[in-house]
Formats: structure tokens, C-alpha cells, sequence
């Protein structure tokens, strides 16, 4: 399969604080279509920096990426990000108000009344489609990600980025979240960028994992377990703690921007 998203030599560079800078420096890999990618590290470490360049939030300071070939730097409806804590619904339009806006945008031919018949059909998907006519107010926390999770489907997205999503949601919610996902992204065989610090919860999802260190890729590890993957499996505890020691290890060398620039 030919990579789908490229990012090649990627740097960004915020700016030098008294002991390092802050960024992501060098970082290359590629994602094949439909993959569903992991990307773990400590607060700190660049994750957001990186999906926030592959949206085109931010402009590099080096490198480039690739979707489907051609060169992406301003955001648009191919990438769709869903940030945590961030995202928000307009309070005046309901759920499906909200939804067929969305689509709106990126469809501007398209009837209302079948942006209507679509954003039910993504609501429903979600679980939601009790829920159109309610207003974001009336939702529950899970319920309006579940709702940011519609709104980025609808307007059919080529890679999806999703960074720690379900990071406000207490373990029975995320747990729920993360099936969804995992459900929607069946369905839907969209290529998703998944951004954690949860060793679970990038266990469970992932196909492949990137562990991140002071704004460089440090490790890349294919997922060995077939799913469902169940906590309390033997396979998936022992690469569990592969993959923490991992993360411990890049603790303990205690790495600073500069030795990764040096490396
Ligand atoms: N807009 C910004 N201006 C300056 N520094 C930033 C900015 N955004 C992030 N940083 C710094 O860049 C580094 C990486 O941040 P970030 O990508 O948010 O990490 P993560 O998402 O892994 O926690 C951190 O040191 C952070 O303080
Ligand atoms: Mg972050």
C-alpha cells in the first residue's frame, strides 16, 4: 500500500526557553489509508504540535507533509482535528443545527433537507439521533463528544486527528468512547491519527504506535494483538509493559532538546 499521509522531516520551533526549545524537530513517518495510528508521549513532547501542523494549524519551520501526494499547509476538510477541550457547538443550533452547518460548509449545493437526512444518519451513528433536536447545553459531556465525533464524520474527512479526545471522560465513559471509535472507524475506514498519554487507551485502538520524547519519534511499534483486545489478556499486559518501560526509559535518559538535536 502506498503511504497515505507522508510527514517528512517535519520542525516546528516555538521559541528557546531558558533550558530548551519547544517543538517537534526532524520527525518522519508515513500512515497508510485507513490505518488507525497511535501517537504517545509525556506532556510536553510535541504531540499536539504535530497534529496541529498536519491540520495546517501551524506552518513548519522545516519538512513538509504529504496527503495523498500533494503538499498540505492551510487546513482544510480532508483533515479534520478534534482537539480536547477545545471543541465547541454553536449554543443557538441544535445538535443537527450543528451538524448540517458543518456539512454546509463543505458542501454549499447540496439541498437542506438532505444535509438534514445525512446529519441524522451521523447522529445515528453516534447514538444520538434521540438527541437532534436538543441544544448543546442540554448535553452531557460524553454526549457532546460523541457529537464532535458526528460533526467531524459528516463532512467526510480523508484522515481524521484525534488529540486525547476522551481525556475529560471519566474510565467507564472512555472505555464506551473508545469502542465507538473503534466502531466508526469500521464503518467508516476513515485513517485516523490518534494523539494519548493513555497506554491503554493506545493499546486498544492503534495498529501501530509512535513514541514521542522531546519533540522527536523515538520508537515506532506495530500493534502485535488482534482484536478485541481485552486489559486482561497475557499478550496484551506483557506488551503493555513494553511499551511503559519504553516510555520510562526516555524518562530516565532525561533527553534534552539539544541531545536530540545532536543525535
Ligand atoms: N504556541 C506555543 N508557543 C510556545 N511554545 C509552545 C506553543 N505550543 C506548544 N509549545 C511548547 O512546545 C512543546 C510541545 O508542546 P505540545 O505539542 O503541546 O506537547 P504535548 O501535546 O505533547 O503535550 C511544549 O514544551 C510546549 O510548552
Ligand atoms: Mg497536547
Amino acid at each position: 500500500m502506498a503511504p497515505f499521509v507522508r510527514v517528512e522531516n517535519l520542525t516546528k520551533i516555538y521559541g528557546r526557553t531558558n533550558e530548551a526549545f519547544a517543538g517537534i524537530k526532524e520527525v518522519s513517518f508515513e500512515v497508510n489509508e485507513g490505518e488507525f495510528l497511535g501517537v504517545i508521549g509525556r506532556s510536553g513532547c510535541g504531540k499536539t504540535t504535530l497534529l496541529r501542523c498536519i491540520a495546517g494549524f501551524e506552518s513548519p519551520d522545516g519538512g513538509k507533509i504529504l496527503l495523498d501526494g500533494k503538499s498540505v499547509s492551510r487546513p482544510g476538510p480532508d483533515r479534520f482535528m478534534i482537539s480536547q477541550g477545545l471543541d465547541q457547538l454553536f449554543p443557538w443550533l441544535s445538535l443537527k443545527g450543528n451538524i448540517v452547518f458543518a456539512m454546509k460548509t463543505v458542501n454549499k449545493r447540496v439541498a437542506i433537507k438532505e444535509l438534514q437526512r445525512k446529519a441524522e444518519y451521523y447522529l445515528e451513528l453516534v447514538g444520538l439521533s434521540e438527541w437532534g433536536d436538543y441544544y448543546p447545553y442540554q448535553l452531557s459531556g460524553g454526549m457532546k463528544q460523541r457529537a464532535f465525533l458526528a460533526r467531524a464524520l459528516s463532512v467526510n474527512p480523508r484522515v481524521l486527528l484525534l488529540d486525547e479526545p476522551f481525556g475529560s471522560l471519566d474510565a467507564l465513559g472512555r472505555k464506551a468512547m473508545q469502542d465507538l471509535l473503534l466502531q466508526l472507524w469500521g464503518k467508516t475506514g476513515t485513517t485516523i491519527i490518534l494523539v494519548t498519554h493513555d497506554i491503554d487507551e493506545c493499546i486498544r485502538l492503534s495498529d501501530r504506535i509512535l513514541v514521542f520524547t522531546k519533540g522527536t519519534l523515538r520508537h515506532t511499534l506495530l500493534n502485535p494483538l488482534t482484536r478485541p483486545r481485552e486489559y486482561d489478556d497475557l499478550a496484551y499486559r506483557e506488551f503493555y509493559r513494553k511499551l511503559s518501560r519504553i516510555l520510562e526509559r526516555d524518562k530516565i535518559m532525561n533527553l534534552t532538546w539539544a541531545d536530540a538535536v545532536l543525535r
